[in-house]
């Protein structure tokens, strides 16, 4: 049987991403290289690592460890508030590829936006110069909230590809996400299934529906992200969870069923605050 994979969406500067992928915190160097290597197996093709997760050299063994032909893989890094410059973006690029092994990275996000430090804006134009040299296909940004991706946006004139940020049906993200749209933002959901605690899979609306459509929990959360349009990085580090995760494009849910669990939402206050926190 051939391995399923995710769907692509093309986002705003053509490169076509899957519409979900596979998270890597907090796995080490060790647990990257056998999971992802059988993450690819099983049909995965983006891998979502970050500078930050100290992890890239063992996402790197994995990748190659997997035999996949590059072309077929997207890989996804982010780098850290030491880089916000346009030189010194090009200089996380060098060292990201590097650990890495590979000579061009799919997308390349700003982690977080840390406006204490203000350079933001430079690291913005840092990483379009990258695209620009055909150096990453896609550039985004992480936990930016419509403020910040306002004034990359109007000082720049380039719209990132992707957003990722922390969303689940307990943050669900309206604002955000409506702001995306219009400017044509693919949104990407980091702890898309609710994280380590993962108590989002514990309520009973959602166990209810597993139960309704035969399907676990997790495979119900992640419909919902689709159904929304939403692409996401779900972490496993089980091969059975993994390829749980990714079996969710043979069945659809309910307007109904997507409205009860957004319903779950705390509103924007449970989201980590980008402007007070950051690295
Ligand atoms: P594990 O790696 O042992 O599978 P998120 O990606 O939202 O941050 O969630 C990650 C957490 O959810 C991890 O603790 C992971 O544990 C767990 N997890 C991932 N997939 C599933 C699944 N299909 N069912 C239950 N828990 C899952």
């Amino acid at each position: 049987m051939s391995p399923t994979t995710a769907p692509t969406v093309t986002l705003p500067h053509g490169a076509a991403m899957p519409r979900l992928g596979m998270g890597t915190w907090p796995m080490d160097d060790a647990e990257c290289e056998r999971v992802i290597a059988d993450a690819i197996a099983l049909g995965y093709r983006l891998v979502d690592t970050a500078e930050n997760y100290g992890n890239e050299r063992g996402v790197g063994r994995g990748l190659k460890a997997s035999g996949a032909a590059r072309e077929e893989l997207f890989v996804t890094t982010k780098f850290n508030k030491k880089w916000h410059g346009v030189e010194l973006a090009a200089e996380a690029f060098e060292r990201s590829a590097d650990r890495l092994g590979l000579d061009y990275i799919d997308l390349l996000l700003i982690h977080w936006p840390n406006p204490d430090q203000d350079q933001y804006v430079e690291a913005w134009q840092g990483l379009a110069r990258l695209l620009e040299q055909g150096r990453v296909k896609a550039i985004g940004t992480s936990n930016f909230k419509p403020s910040h991706l306002e004034r990359i946006i109007a000082e720049t004139g380039v719209v990132p590809d992707v957003n990722q940020i922390q969303l689940n049906p307990g943050v669900t993200r309206e604002g955000p996400r409506s702001f995306h749209a219009e400017h044509g933002i693919v949104t990407q959901s980091w702890s898309p299934i609710g994280g380590e605690g993962v108590d989002v899979l514990q309520e009973q609306v959602v166990v209810d529906l597993a139960e309704r459509y035969g399907k676990t929990p997790a495979q119900i959360v992640l419909r919902w992200h689709m159904e929304l349009g939403l692409t996401a990085v779900p972490k496993s580090s089980n091969t059975e969870r993994l390829a749980q995760n990714l079996d969710i494009f043979d069945f659809s849910l309910s307007s109904e069923d997507v409205a009860a669990i957004s319903a779950l939402d705390k509103g924007e206050s449970a989201a980590a605050d980008s402007d007070a926190f950051g690295h």
